[in-house]
């Protein structure tokens, strides 16, 4: 949520900063910023996206051209509607300080009062001379209450950039006499792979020659530089229209990637690696608690109905963000399983810090290698799903459903399931991307079929099992990027309610795959079709039934109902990106929306 870059080199920072920038628009693309520093300091920042400001930055001043130090902020808005003068960074009234905030500041109000037309460093380095930009940056953070990632430049120490954390992610990549400063790893991937990861009460100090990282208490602390994994090509559209797109079409090969040597088919086991020095204390856990947010929580949901079908412990899965505010009775006996791609969802590292104070065993799943998550949790495991930028969450999803299942039935090993009944499982799993590729070979009849629907002001979801989560999901999918109203519900409810909304205009999307409650979703068709409701449904491939019911039918391939999610959600991305681009929406980038959610 809202994305910071900045730079200290040899090089013209501007179209640094302006490219920075772009790379992070999936964080907020409200408004957009940089401040230059080059002897005096100047801001330039406006409503809108960053290739709005970048027309505006051709306007810079030779000096400011020439400038190699700089900082740049995209925003969604929290606090204070998208403006010009809303965008950050801001500066003091003096001009010599700029500063880039991310987050929440809680006690926003009382501060302002006491700050309006001056701003806390500047107050707080004008009354104590001794002071510096450093020290004078870590006394205002004492008086700051919520979350911030924050970036301060000053012309009165022109050779340095301060920043610090709590709670809103920052990460230092490290050039050659050249540092860069970002929110995520995507800005920083064609200048350098190697990074230092901020953790949360951390202020450095970056300058050409090196930097520093100390706590807010002023407590140097050693930094390990990490390597990134992803290339350039990983975070550009290669030839796709939107980066959803790629990413759906990338579903495939993520697959294989989640279960490159995890699943070992000749020996019909799986491996663990980041999770197996806690496998016993995980598979005699009392319960499993699963929270998330999102898409996120939708995988959580299957994730419930493998374990408890698998392994037989009981699971529960809890909104991240109602977990931590309802005071769950969670204790030494369990295990708090938290999902997040980004790694640093506000209300998930929320709900993993409760889980863990209550003395639960914390394991996350994430996405983000480095993230806040992934490091505040005891043991976890990586999706490998490479960066997702489209803000609907596509491939991140069918990764961390395939974690989930081999979880499961790592769990279920040597207690409820055998050798070989796992053994048939893994099969099973290793056969899913070459089915998904074949549900990918149905863009056209999906178009299609979106091109008829892209008018339709509601939608309903409908699935059974294992394919409930996904109803939910493909209608989150639709509304996030379409705008158009959608409800996911288990089909049987349609007759508590929502079949009071069915007529001539309502399309109604059935997942009616053939599982234990194929019968059952028939019946429910009917149903719909009775009071002239408009059916699409998914089907396995050969279903004559389902044809004589539904208006259209894409067909999928068979598979077992526990591994059906990780097909049937497939179309109902490709329906839901088709549908929004029909009307006209920016799908990568959702009005309302930004990729991480870093605020609660
Ligand atoms: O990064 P996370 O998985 O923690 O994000 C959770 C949700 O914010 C995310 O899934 C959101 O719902 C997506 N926009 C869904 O497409």
């Amino acid at each position: 949520m809202c994305g910071i870059v900045g730079y200290i080199g040899w090089r013209e920072a501007a179209p640094l900063l302006l490219n920075g920038l772009k790379r992070l628009e999936y964080r907020g693309y409200d408004s957009a910023g940089i401040a230059l520093l080059n002897g005096s300091l100047l801001v330039m920042k406006q409503k809108g996206s960053v290739s709005g400001l970048e027309v505006a930055a051709e306007g810079l001043s030779l000096d400011m051209q020439s400038a190699t130090l700089g900082i740049g902020h995209t925003r969604w808005a929290t606090h204070g509607e998208p403006s010009d003068n809303n965008a950050h960074p801001h500066k003091n009234a003096l001009g010599d300080i700029a500063v880039i905030h991310n987050g929440i500041i809680e006690n926003y109000s009382a501060l302002k009062q006491e700050l309006t037309a001056q701003g806390l460093i500047d107050k707080i380095w004008k009354s104590d001379q001794s002071l510096d930009l450093e020290s004078a940056t870590r006394s205002a953070l004492r008086h700051v209450d919520g979350a911030y990632g924050i970036c301060v430049i000053s012309s009165r120490e022109p050779d340095k950039i301060v920043v610090a954390r709590k709670g809103s992610p920052l990460v230092i990549g490290i050039g050659t006499g050249e540092f860069f400063i970002a929110s995520d790893a995507a800005p920083l991937i064609e200048h350098t792979n190697k990074v230092v990861y901020l953790s949360d009460g951390e202020l450095a100090v970056i300058t050409r020659e090196g930097y520093t990282v100390k706590t807010i208490e002023n407590i140097e602390q050693e930094k390990i530089i990490t390597e990134l994994d992803f290339s350039l090509e990983k975070i550009e559209k290669g030839g796709f229209e939107h980066f959803m797109l790629k990413e759906i079409f990338e579903q495939p090969a993520v697959m294989h990637d989640v279960m490159r040597g995890r699943v070992r088919l000749e020996e019909g086991r799986i491996c663990l690696g980041g999770i197996e020095d806690y496998l016993d204390r995980l598979k005699h856990a009392k319960r499993i608690v699963i929270c998330a947010c999102g898409t996120s929580w939708h995988a959580a949901l299957i994730g419930e109905y493998l374990i408890e079908e698998f392994a037989r412990i009981p699971v529960e899965v809890d909104y991240a963000s109602e977990f931590r505010y309802r005071n769950p009775i969670v204790g030494v006996d369990d295990v708090v399983i938290v999902i997040s791609q980004s790694g640093e969802t506000a209300d998930t590292l929320a709900a993993l810090r409760t889980a863990k104070e209550k003395g639960a065993l914390v394991m996350g799943i994430c996405n983000v290698v480095g993230s806040t998550i992934a490091r505040e949790t005891l043991c976890g495991m990586y999706t490998h799903a490479g960066p997702e930028v489209g803000v609907a969450s596509t491939k991140a999803f069918t990764a961390q459903v395939i974690m989930l299942y081999m979880l499961a039935l790592a769990l279920s090993k040597g207690r409820t399931l055998s050798h070989d009944e796992i053994a048939l499982n893994l099969k099973e799993l290793s056969r899913i991307p070459e089915k998904a590729t074949r549900i990918l070979e149905l863009e056209s009849q999906i178009k299609d079929i979106a091109e008829r629907f892209q008018g339709a002001r509601n939608a309903l979801y409908l699935g059974r099992g294992y394919n409930f989560p996904v109803a939910l999901e493909g209608a989150l999918k639709l509304k996030e990027i379409s705008y158009i109203h959608a409800e996911g519900y288990p089909a049987a409810e349609m007759k508590h309610g929502p079949i009071a909304l069915i007529d001539k205009d309502m399309p109604v999307i059935f997942i009616a795959t053939r599982d234990s409650t194929y019968a059952k979703i028939l019946s429910n068709i009917e149903e719909v079709r009775s009071r002239k409701g408009r059916v699409i449904a998914i089907a396995n491939e050969g279903d004559q039934e389902v044809s004589r019911l539904a208006e259209h039918v894409i067909y999928i391939p068979q598979s077992s109902g526990p591994i059906t999610p990780l097909l049937t959600v497939i179309p109902l991305q490709l329906l839901a990106y088709h549908i929004a681009t029909f009307r006209g929406c920016n799908v990568d980038r959702p009005r309302n929306l930004a990729k991480s959610v870093t605020v609660e």
